[in-house]
């Protein structure tokens, strides 16, 4: 095969990747990829006052920039992503974080001292909300950037950024 043809195949399955990546998130009702700006990300750990000991989860994890930024924090991040390329990017990226592949609809989060999420407002937002409230303790600290929760008590709100506490 000449290297012609090795390329434009690499290329196919590159654009094709790229395009199909678009959707699987979709298939699950949730956002696609846009990181959240990093300025924001540390303003959003401070606000919720994410600690040491704290176990912090990043639903919905992409490339991993809030993993790295949480685990400047705190000794026990966990994030969930449901594509594969990002899931493999975070894994490299934030070492010391437990990055799992799959959905995070499907993912036990019962022990979450502190949830961010950047998802949708509305459907995947609500059916977070039942999530959050059937399995975490009372006192669990949420943020959400840009999308607000319903059914959820609003603690504090900063900018785009919106806490909450079960
Ligand atoms: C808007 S991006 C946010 C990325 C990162 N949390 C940040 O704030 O920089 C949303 C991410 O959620 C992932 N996602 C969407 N639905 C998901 C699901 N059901 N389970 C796990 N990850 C999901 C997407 O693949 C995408 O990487």
């Amino acid at each position: 095969m000449s290297i012609l043809n090795l390329s434009l195949i690499s290329a196919f399955l590159i654009i094709t990747y790229l395009i199909v990546s678009i959707f699987i998130p979709m298939l699950s009702g949730g956002a696609g990829y846009t990181p959240t700006p990093r300025k924001l990300i540390d303003e959003a750990l401070e606000l919720v006052n994410l600690r040491k000991d704290d176990i912090f989860y990043d639903l919905g994890c992409g490339t991993g920039d809030v993993l790295i930024r949480a685990l400047k924090r705190c000794d026990n991040v966990r994030g969930v992503e449901i594509d594969p390329l990002r899931w493999l990017i975070s894994r490299l990226r934030a070492r010391e974080a437990l990055v799992t592949l799959g959905d995070l609809f499907r993912y036990d989060i019962s022990d979450a001292d502190v949830i961010f999420i950047f998802q949708y407002r509305g459907k995947i937002n609500d059916r977070f909300a039942d999530k959050i409230l059937d399995e975490t303790d009372p006192g669990t600290r949420v943020i959400s950037y840009i999308h607000p929760i319903n059914n959820m008590n609003l603690i504090n709100k900063q900018g785009d950024l919106y806490v909450y506490e079960t």
